[in-house]
């Protein structure tokens, strides 16, 4: 690639680390017009210049456009086509917040394999996922394109999702790099302010997954750190990602018009500025602006560094186009294979367990559920008849082709009205149960879709609450793209499902759920608070002095008017089975780094179901030279139990496990005291060694 790099002309290269849509050639090609694309500020001739596009229509759009480019393109290198597949492209499996929800690192691996197999038949090379910002804000709207509030979980997802992409040829570019999931008070685009330390130790493990599973790309996020915007922080893309990590080769992209945005940020006065500041530090591509390629050449003269970062970054395209056989295959997709995966049983199947794995059971008032089949009931709500239900970031999906719940329910009486009014209550009357569907409608959540009320609806707590009247057994079926505030209902119903959403099997899922034809095994991957006053909560938080102990000391961590607790602690889901935790032991409670000890637990499924549980460690570094969380996820298994069924399941520890970033920035391990928990056993476990003794 060196040598190709050579034989490109400045301003060839420049294109090479530029990005646009489509519809700019589409658009001048329908209106046959030349000359100046005003928005952009570049001419017709120079999209053929270009090196990426954003999006595609699908794969017949996809070869006119590279035929187009490569008849008219002087270095005739292949355009790379990239989009945002973010779960599923024409099979659209649960939102990420939802997978994460399922603990089931192996078969997000399956759905993103899916995903990537459909996104190359569509034309795409790259895809613009894992999200991997960690979030703990549910009034943020992106928080459905993550994997929730834990970083361990985060990484788990992020690293599984690039892995299955990249297995099937597609690039993965994890996003949005660094800490975007803070914006400050839940509002998108907004400040973020953190610690190195806090960055380091939580905010990076998901992007560090996503990298050590295959993703080749790096999007930069919108936000500041350290009150530099991440597309042109050197610290960040160069220090961190090449330097620190290693990952020299990693092409990093700018978001949507980033670039250009930090002009707004107030610290670049110009394009040429921003140009200058972003190839310095580190970032190879801008998205959807073009000062790179209308500045650059201007600016080489007076700063040497500057064409050196070019031809670094040139480089670093090329040889991703390379790994993505762009020069030898420049034409890929195929609308055949395309029909025939969406339309085959495994991908169908694939969307389908995942959106069973990743439904979150929060209540069973006296085991209603699963129902019994002839039990009559009504089915409510404006979810009863909706297809609607494949979530924020589905492009490509196609909503036409998603069954609804009434295609499966068979029901006494069915009504998608909103409204209390809308319904026939004499009807209602004569059946034994209620399954009302309700919650946010997709577009209330992704992308500048943030939400300083985030309570249910008042409409919805209103119906809720006559319904209640009646005295039927009520069953919500609750769909969102966030945790909502349930707190004024959660008394008022006797099932809840939370669902997120579940993509193109939904329906069938949920139907299967309630009648018990498979078992409930989600658990929460993102607390549910009480009150938006809480936010932001999440289960791992630091320990304070002052910890409120109910012992009627006012100086204590509190509030007045609410208590410190979520409605739904991180982790919960409740199960048709039932799993006793029996006995936690462990092989040796004071141990070296060179022989860790092993954890074990015997748990029985207590019941008639056979079903699956998530066994969670956590472990608590009891002291150490900065404060540590109250507890972490280190470990989690999905288990398979049958009805009645003990097991023993065990988890040998890792360096990892026990190891976090210091004030230096340093990953180590400190010696002394760790407490071991698995759900409410736990013990004390001690690493050998002095006082301040640190092991690297
Ligand atoms: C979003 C990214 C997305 C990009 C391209 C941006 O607005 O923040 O997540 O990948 O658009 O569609």
């Amino acid at each position: 690639m060196k040598e190709l790099l050579k034989k490109l002309t400045l301003k060839e290269k420049l294109g090479q680390l530029t990005q646009l849509a489509p519809h700019f050639f589409n658009e001048q090609l329908k209106a046959k017009l030349y000359g100046k694309i005003k928005d952009l500020e570049i001419n017709y001739e120079e999209l053929f210049y270009l090196g990426s596009i954003l999006g595609i229509g699908g794969p017949k759009e996809k070869k006119e456009l590279q035929d187009l480019y490569l008849k008219n393109s002087k270095s005739k290198i292949p355009l790379l086509f990239m989009g945002d597949v973010i779960h599923g492209c024409k099979t659209i499996y649960p939102v990420p917040l939802a997978q994460a929800c399922s603990f089931n690192v192996e078969l997000v691996k399956e759905n993103a394999k899916m995903a990537a197999r459909e996104a190359k038949a569509f034309g795409l090379d790259v895809t613009f996922s894992p999200m991997s910002d960690l979030v703990r804000d549910p009034r943020w709207g992106r928080v459905i394109e993550s994997y929730g509030e834990d970083p361990y979980l985060n990484y788990s997802f992020s690293k599984a999702t690039a892995k299955g992409y990249q297995e099937e040829g597609l690039i993965s570019c994890v996003k949005h790099f660094a800490a975007y999931g803070l914006s400050e008070a839940g509002r998108d685009y907004n400040t973020v302010d953190l610690s190195r330390v806090n960055l380091f130790n939580y905010y990076l493990s998901g992007y560090q997954g996503a990298l050590e599973g295959g993703s080749e790309m790096v999007m930069t996020a919108f936000n500041t750190f350290e009150y530099l915007p991440a597309t042109i922080n050197r610290y960040l893309l160069t220090n961190i990602i090449r330097e620190n990590w290693g990952y020299d080769e990693a092409v990093i992209i700018a978001d949507y018009d980033a670039l250009l945005q930090t002009k707004a940020h107030g610290v670049t006065k110009d394009d040429k500025d921003a140009a200058v500041k972003g190839i310095l530090a580190g970032l190879d591509i801008e998205m959807a602006s073009t000062a790179y390629l209308r500045t650059l050449e201007a600016a080489i003269k007076k700063d040497k560094r500057i064409i050196k970062a070019i031809d670094e970054a040139v480089l670093r395209v090329l040889k991703l186009k390379e790994k993505a056989n762009l020069f030898n295959n420049a034409f890929s997709g195929d609308d055949k294979l395309l029909a025939e995966l969406i339309n085959s049983k495994e991908h169908q199947n694939l969307s389908y367990q995942l959106a069973v794995e990743s439904v979150v059971l929060l209540k069973n008032e006296n085991n209603i559920l699963p129902l019994n089949k002839n039990i009559k009931v009504a089915l409510l709500g404006n979810y009863a008849t909706s297809n609607d239900l494949l979530g924020a970031w589905s492009w490509y999906g196609d909503t036409s082709q998603t069954k609804a719940l009434n295609d499966f329910f068979e029901v006494e009486y069915l009504s998608n009205g909103e409204d209390y009014q809308d319904y026939d209550l004499e009807k209602i009357k004569k059946i034994e149960a209620i399954i009302l569907t309700l919650g946010e409608e997709a577009k209330e959540s992704g992308e500048a879709r943030s939400k300083a009320n985030i309570n249910l609806k008042y409409s919805q707590v209103k119906l809720i609450k006559k319904l209640k009247k009646l005295g039927k057994p009520l069953i919500l079926i609750l769909f969102s793209g966030r945790p909502l505030i349930l707190t004024e209902i959660i008394k008022d119903v006797d099932a809840l499902f939370n669902v997120f959403f579940l993509g193109s099997n939904s329906s069938k899922a949920i139907y299967d759920l309630v009648y018990g034809s498979v078992n409930p095994s989600g658990k929460l991957a993102m607390t549910f608070p009480r009150s938006v006053g809480q936010i932001p909560l999440y289960y791992n938080h630091l320990r304070t002095g002052r910890p409120f102990l109910n012992d009627g000391n006012p100086y204590s961590s509190h509030y007045l008017d609410e208590k410190n607790e979520p409605l739904f602690p991180f982790g919960f889901g409740l199960s048709y089975s039932s799993f006793v935790y029996e006995d936690l032991k462990i092989d040796k409670s004071s141990f070296t780094l060179d022989e860790l000890p092993t954890i074990k637990i015997t748990i029985l499924n207590e019941s008639k179901f056979a079903g699956k549980e998530v066994v969670m460690l956590f472990i608590k570094d009891e002291i150490a030279s900065i404060s540590r969380p109250v507890k972490e996820l280190k470990q989690f298994k999905k288990v398979s139990f049958q009805a009645g069924e003990r097991k023993e399941i065990s988890f040998k520890l890792k360096y990892q496990d026990l190891a976090f970033y210091n004030q230096d920035l340093n990953y180590q391990v400190e010696a002394g005291d760790f407490l071991v928990m698995v759900a409410d056993k736990s013990l004390k476990i001690t690493l050998k060694g002095d006082e301040n003794e640190d092991f690297k």
